[in-house]
């Protein structure tokens, strides 16, 4: 916990100058100005100071396996769920560990510093549960890791997978995941969303689905989420991951939906650079896009987030950890391309997911977490053109990542100068 002055700071909403003063790691005056003596202090010379960027949606115990045991051929979601299927009996814990804490070094040099992962428990062995759990035990003092038991082969349509989620939910598991678009039928869809949510009703505990990742129009569990969300009282701790369907649905039908999921307090959280690679695979031309209606959603009041979903893994093989990569996609996707649709789009990467995560003094408010994100950009717009790199990432005010500015030097016919795509 450390003593700290941030002077000169760009903040996301529009203050320009500001001074930052943290007393033992939490944030004491935000201001012009702040004058103090004795205590270190770092200039953020005019450049974009935000709290750090969180992720909705991640499968950490995938993440770095690209290519065991071999490379997804056909790029498809089902391709990916069955190479994956056969990596799990491969598994070990050191590796899941190693692969797992060398991502989390790339998500603090980025300012990734919170991390909602899924976690496969259809393994009766429920290694990934135990390594992801030691791994957030580790990474805790910087990085906040939240691990959602992830039915992944369907929690009615697999054996074992009902119990390993409430052996999981046991052994220290935070969320309630599911997966109803992948059950046999709609109707054990309905019935694994009614079993996730009163279990989690009784245990107040939140929820967070893979719901809907399908072109099918019909595909419509988001509305019995909504409908369980609501009937048992869990407004602002439900979460529904993809909502891809919902990109085909017809849209007096959606005009009906949309009022339903922010009636009930359920967020969404969309994940762009997996959803335009995965979705309208079966489409000829024109290609649907597949993402969900983040714009529309975020006019009718629902909290929108965009995940990473995967790096390196059966299912994407690319990724570094970097959410403003996320933000840059999707914004493309929605094409939401004004000032103020690109502004959501930097907060769905920061401050929404912090609520949908449910964490604690998150933000940049006197009392809160002094973890901030310095980038060599200038505001949020910026920063989602330039995708710069993070000057500084400080956790309860002490700098934890530094990386050096980039600077191109240029030799172009005698004229020397230096470029680094800044106005
Ligand atoms: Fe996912």
């Amino acid at each position: 916990m450390s003593d700290l002055l941030v002077r000169n700071a760009n903040l996301p909403d529009g203050r320009n100058g500001i001074d930052i003063l943290v007393r033992q790691g939490r944030i004491e005056r935000i201001d012009h100005h702040i004058p103090f003596n004795d205590i270190p202090v770092l200039d953020a010379h005019g450049n974009l100071l935000t709290a750090p960027f969180v992720d909705a949606h991640f499968h950490m115990d995938a993440v770095l396996s690209y290519g065991l045991p071999r490379v997804n051929q056909s790029g498809t979601l089902l391709e990916g769920i069955a190479l994956w299927g056969e990596l799990k009996p491969h598994l070990t814990q050191e590796a899941l560990i190693a692969r797992a804490m060398q991502y989390c070094d790339w998500a603090v040099a980025k300012g990734l510093l919170a991390i909602r992962s899924h976690v496969d428990i259809c393994d009766d062995r429920l290694l990934a549960v135990e390594a992801l759990l030691e791994v957030k035990r580790q990474v805790a003092p910087y990085l906040d890791l939240q691990l959602v038991a992830f039915p992944q082969d369907g929690l009615l349509r697999s054996k074992t997978a009902w119990t390993n989620l409430q052996r999981a939910m046991a052994m220290g598991v935070d969320v309630v995941g599911g997966i109803p678009h992948f059950e046999r039928t709609m109707a054990d869809g309905a019935e694994s969303i009614r079993l996730l949510c009163e279990f989690a009703a009784e245990r107040g505990l939140r929820v967070d689905m893979h719901c809907d990742e399908s072109d099918d129009p019909l595909s419509r569990h988001i509305e019995t989420l909504a409908f369980h969300t609501n009937r048992l009282g869990l407004y602002g701790r439900v979460a529904g991951s993809h909502l891809t369907s919902m990109h085909s649905m017809d849209n007096y039908y959606v005009s009906k939906l949309l009022p339903l999921i922010r009636e009930a307090g359920v967020a969404a959280i969309a994940n762009p650079l997996i959803n335009i690679t995965l979705q309208g695979r079966h489409d000829t031309y024109p290609k649907r896009r597949g993402m969900t209606r983040v714009p529309e959603m975020i006019a009718a009041g629902i909290d929108v987030a965009f995940g990473h979903d995967c790096v390196m893994d059966p299912w994407y093989s690319l990724g570094s950890g970097d959410m403003l990569e996320v933000a840059h996609m999707g914004l493309h996707v929605a094409q939401m391309t004004g000032q103020d649709a690109m502004r959501q789009c930097f907060d769905a990467i920061t401050t929404t997911p912090a609520r949908i995560l449910g964490l604690d003094q998150y933000g940049l408010a006197p009392g809160c977490h002094a973890d901030f994100v310095i980038l060599d950009a200038t505001d949020p717009i910026e920063a989602l053109r330039l995708r710069p790199v993070r000057l500084y990432v400080i956790r309860r005010g002490k700098i934890i990542s530094e990386t050096p500015k980039p600077l191109a030097k240029l030799n172009l016919a005698g004229r020397i100068t230096e470029v680094n795509f800044r106005k």
